[in-house]
């Protein structure tokens, strides 16, 4: 028995003498584990801190500011007693938009890594992973995570025939953007995929053609992606791919997340997870839908979608052990704002011509009476929707079916709308959240300086929108509390990146992460607001109690409080403390999920100095699956600072770190 507790329990037989001890627990008896010492955040309405909190059966047992007196009573034989050190504990994040299978399969295929290359140095890279994943002559290459308004500020539009001609390969290639909305690929997958000169554009999609002809130019804008005949991953590829993104999401404090873009074959890798006692986090799927294509289809569609929906949906209450909850669905009413895409439905004109385009402003991909009626359906049939809603036109087209909503059922004000990413906003919507009870969900790292502003997006906007962009901190001071979702991986998932530049409106130098690393060019004040973004308070809210609210599950997690579901992280730094420029350059050293520790980091050791050994993580951080790394590319999460470092001084000389 450590000393520490042989004091606590000393002092225990003394309190058992004072009268004031701590109110009974929803428990009672002794804690499984007994945080105490801590600077414990507790996310409440008073914004309590309180230095101690015990923890059993899953649950929040009792939190306090604990002398040892009071902690006494919780410790028992089996109890782990972890002295916080003044570590700052705080709820499990909660990140209300993520494409986990995407990501997850990213962290285990050639990648660029977000970062901002030339074409000649994309070649060089994707060159690396031909040579080194083993396959044959007619396998896919899949390369994610390219930096597109990246290649094309340095390097010009590309074609397929860049590919052709600077890879040496017979292979069918394609490339992603990060941003998800644009695919360049070779002329063998343009063959593969049956893209030719006849072939007609999609629905909400483009495929590029070269100039003066028909012919198909290698760029697949947004819904065009689609065509391309890559086999999908099996289901064991996919359980693979989960597994790596719930490691990566336990080491960044994720306990609960909304799969932002769900279908039947989620359940399935989700549940086969679980199955097996794998889950390390709480799922909400959202389910995805197109738009009807006329308003008589609407009520067929949205009565199937509900049939889905609650056939997949684990109906009961949440509880300590993580479950796949299934309660809305997920639209895309529009594209991106980032040139040279251009796709975001737009109030008015982009400033310069869209490729393959006439130079108007994007219509949504839903019309508005149809996205009014598919809502309306849906929300009498109780299930949620959150939406894709890019440019301020979309936007609006999204309030008003809202609005819409309220004016016919006044009374029914139970539903949520989340309206995801709202890159651009007109002034007169901001009030608008608040007053139609509109959940705005925000990518704070997009409030940062990048390639996908500097210079193309930002002069296609032109300086007069400049003030319309990311507007979390408006949309929040005019009354309804924001909702953070990461958007992972159309960013590196780093939490503590983007809730700095939520609040700071800035990227950071230092943070490998951050654009401003990359290219001083991006360290700098982001145009829109000059007084700043939200406060600390608030972009911690945003990332737990407002996004547990949109999950309707702020009864259970989202807070620290008595009775709740004990979802909580430990933190290297206290956020509440460091100066804003290192607001960013935090880490997680243990994440809590219904009170099982399933992430302790190797060296917490050293920070919390644990006794006998200390709590051990349900999950061991190196064996497994992640184990095969990021071909080709950065592997920027595995890295630490020094080899970061080294990679980058690699990347100006032009050089590659491909691991063979
Ligand atoms: C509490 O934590 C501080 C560091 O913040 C440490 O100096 C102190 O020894 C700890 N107290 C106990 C009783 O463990
Ligand atoms: C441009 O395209 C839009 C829709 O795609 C169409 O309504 C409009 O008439 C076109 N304008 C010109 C000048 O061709």
């Amino acid at each position: 028995m450590s000393r520490l507790l042989v004091s606590l329990l000393t002092a225990a037989v003394a309190s058992v003498v004072s009268a004031a001890g701590p109110p009974p627990g929803p428990a009672s008896g002794p804690a499984d584990i007994l945080f105490h010492n801590g600077s414990i955040y507790t996310v409440t309405e008073s914004n309590r801190k309180v230095s101690a909190l015990a923890v059993k059966d899953g649950y929040i047992q009792w939190l306090g500011g604990g002398n040892s007196c009071a902690l006494g009573r919780f410790i028992g034989s089996k109890t782990k007693v972890v002295d916080l050190q003044g570590q700052m504990m705080m709820p499990g994040l909660v990140d209300a938009h993520m494409h986990v299978l995407e990501g997850g399969k990213f962290l285990l295929t050639c990648n660029l890594n977000y970062q901002t290359l030339s074409k000649e140095e994309v070649l060089a890279h994707v060159q690396g992973c031909l040579d080194s994943d083993g396959l044959g002559p007619d396998d896919w290459m899949e390369v994610v995570n390219m930096d597109f308004p990246g290649v094309v500020s340095k390097s010009g539009l590309v074609t397929k025939l860049d590919l052709d001609q600077g890879l040496s390969t017979t292979r069918p290639v394609f490339l992603r953007s990060s941003d998800y909305h644009t695919i360049w690929a070779n002329s063998r997958a343009l063959e593969m995929s049956d893209i030719t000169a006849d072939s007609p554009n999609p629905a909400n999609g483009v495929i590029e053609r070269m100039p003066g002809s028909n012919e198909p130019s290698g760029l697949l804008q947004d819904d065009a992606r689609s065509l391309i005949a890559i086999p999908p991953p099996t289901l064991e590829q996919d359980i693979e791919n989960a597994k790596a993104a719930l490691k990566l999401l336990r080491e960044e404090g994720i306990t609960t997340f909304q799969d932002a873009v769900a279908f039947e074959g989620h359940n399935e890798v989700y549940g086969a997870i679980k199955a097996e006692g794998g889950l390390s986090a709480r799922i909400y799927c959202d389910y995805m839908i197109d738009s009807p294509s006329s308003l008589a289809e609407v009520k067929p569609i949205v009565d199937a979608t509900v049939a889905k929906i609650k056939a997949m949906n684990d109906p009961a209450p949440i509880s300590p052990k993580p479950t796949i909850k299934w309660q809305a669905i997920k639209g895309f009413v529009d594209g991106v704002i980032t040139f040279p895409a251009l796709t975001a439905a737009m109030v008015d004109d982009y400033l310069v011509p869209r490729p393959n385009d006439n130079g108007t402003n994007a219509d949504p991909y839903w019309p508005p009476a149809i996205l009014a009626k598919t809502l309306e359906e849906l929300f009498l049939a109780g299930i949620d929707a959150q939406l894709h809603t890019d440019g301020d036109m979309a936007v609006k087209v999204a309030l008003d079916a809202a609005a819409a909503f309220k004016a016919k059922y006044p009374s029914k004000k139970d539903f949520r709308l989340g309206l995801a990413h709202d890159e651009v906003t007109l002034q007169s919507d901001w009030g608008r959240f608040a007053k139609l009870g509109v959940d705005a969900i925000m990518s704070f790292q997009w409030a940062q300086l990048s390639s996908f502003y500097v210079p193309d997006t930002f002069n296609a906007l032109g300086e007069y929108r400049h003030d319309k962009l990311q507007c979390h901190p408006q949309i929040e001071a005019a009354g309804r509390p924001v909702v953070y979702g990461s958007d992972w991986p159309i960013d590196p998932l780093d939490e503590f990146l983007a809730l700095k530049v939520g609040v700071t409106r800035s990227g950071d130098p230092l943070n490998p992460n951050s654009p401003a690393f990359q290219d001083p060019v991006y360290d700098g004040p982001f145009p829109s607001r000059a007084e700043g973004g939200l406060t600390r308070e608030q972009a911690i809210k945003a990332i737990t109690i407002n996004a547990a609210k949109f999950l309707r599950a702020d009864d259970k997690i989202g807070s620290l409080a008595r009775g709740k579901i004990a979802d909580m992280i430990i933190l290297e730094r206290n956020f509440f403390e460091v100066p804003d420029e290192e607001l960013g350059r935090n880490r997680v050293l243990v994440t809590v999920v219904g009170g099982e520790v399933v992430y302790v980091a190797d060296d917490a050791g050293d920070f919390l100095r644990l006794p006998d050994g200390g709590l051990q993580a349900k999950f061991p951080n190196h064996a497994g699956v992640a184990a095969r790394s990021t071909i080709g590319g950065f592997a920027g999460k595995g890295l630490d600072l020094e080899e970061k470092m080294k990679v980058k001084k690699l990347r100006h000389r032009g050089a590659c770190a491909h691991k063979h």
